[in-house]
């Protein structure tokens, strides 16, 4: 009788339809009075004592999940909660799987990567955890600097001073220690500052940092290095232009502007309406520094350069808020579908 029973359940448990006669037919097959249930409970009497108790157990439990199932069918076809559909409807069209998107970052960081490495740069990475040497001092900053400041930097431990980097140039220090010129390479990576959040500046925000150090190396090449990357990565028509500026790490030092691609140059809310845009810093690297790293500045010199890939990112992307780059929003992420 237990076989019965446990082979009577599984075919209940199983059972589904959607269609009223079908389900009208489990009724007859299992619960009317003529049913397979109801003749159990009628060879109930045979059952030995001893086995009674088990027996009568599992015949009710049987029984309940029968008319479990049947009333929870009757229910969704008569409230229509289960579409009274007999057939699959092979003509509709197939959920496809939604693609994923790089994130702008990435894709402005690949571009500017390919943008280099088809001059001769190679990629290298530092830590985001800095210690002074290597994010300051090295780079030539006074003790006193401001951007020593608590206020301006993230420290993670005082005395010494370690540090969350506040740019890539950091790396310029970690490759010239560690390697000998010529050092052709670019760093992109993650930066901090204690910056409060708003639309125009974030805590976090990534960096790409150039250095090139080689015999004879002038301020021509950095030039026309700057010059071909504004090419690539904002069209040919783009015109370029060094203001003076200053950096401890670099003498001379410059900020280069691009002539703003929105607008070609006649003025317009991206470039503030002065027809440029300033997108880098840049110069030569101070003496200082190469000896620092214990390359003669008597035998090289090079240059180096720093930029911003949000701010690259929301210019070409028309951005209007920096935040979005970091609160993985799938609005936002999804309108880069299909960029790679
Ligand atoms: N480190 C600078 C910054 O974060 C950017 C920079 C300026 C990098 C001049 C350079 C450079 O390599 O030569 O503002």
């Amino acid at each position: 009788m237990q076989d019965l029973i446990n082979q009577y359940l599984a075919e209940i448990e199983l059972f589904f339809t959607q269609n009223a006669e079908e389900l009208e037919q489990f009724r007859i097959k299992f619960l009317s009075k003529k049913g397979l249930i109801p003749a159990l409970f009628e060879d109930f009497k045979n059952v030995p004592p001893e086995q009674r108790r088990a027996v009568g157990q599992a015949l009710n439990d049987l029984k309940n999940k029968a008319q479990e199932k049947f009333n929870l069918i009757k229910e969704q076809i008569e409230t229509g909660a289960v579409e009274v559909k007999s057939d699959i409807d092979l003509s509709l069209p197939v959920d496809f799987l939604q693609p994923g998107s790089r994130h702008p970052l990435s894709i402005i960081r690949n571009e500017m990567v390919q943008i280099f490495s088809r001059i001769g740069f190679v990629v290298a990475e530092g830590p985001e955890i800095e210690d002074d040497w290597h994010n300051f001092t090295a780079l030539n900053f006074q003790q006193d600097h401001p951007a020593r400041d608590m206020q301006d930097t993230f420290f993670i431990e005082k005395n010494p001073d370690i540090v969350l980097r506040t740019h890539t140039s950091s790396v310029q220090i970690r490759a010239m220690e560690l390697r000998k010129p010529p050092i052709r390479e670019i760093f992109p990576g993650r930066v901090f500052r204690n910056e409060a959040i708003s639309a125009r500046a974030h805590c976090i925000f990534h960096q790409v940092e150039g250095l090139y150090i080689d015999h004879d190396v002038s301020f021509a090449d950095l030039k026309q290095t700057l010059y071909y990357f504004a090419h690539e990565m904002f069209g040919e028509g783009t015109r370029v232009r060094f203001r003076p500026s200053y950096f401890p790490f670099t003498e001379p030092s410059a900020e280069m502007d691009i002539s703003c691609f929105v607008c070609g140059g006649k003025g317009c809310p991206i470039c503030k309406y002065s027809g440029w845009v300033e997108i880098l810093g840049c110069g030569m690297v101070d003496p200082n520094v190469l000896e620092n790293c214990g390359i003669n500045s008597e035998e090289y010199t090079g240059f180096a350069f720093g930029m911003g890939i949000e701010r690259i990112a929301i210019l070409k992307y028309k951005i209007q808020d920096i935040r979005l780059f970091f609160e993985n929003d799938v609005r936002f992420l999804k309108q880069f579908t299909g960029v790679v």
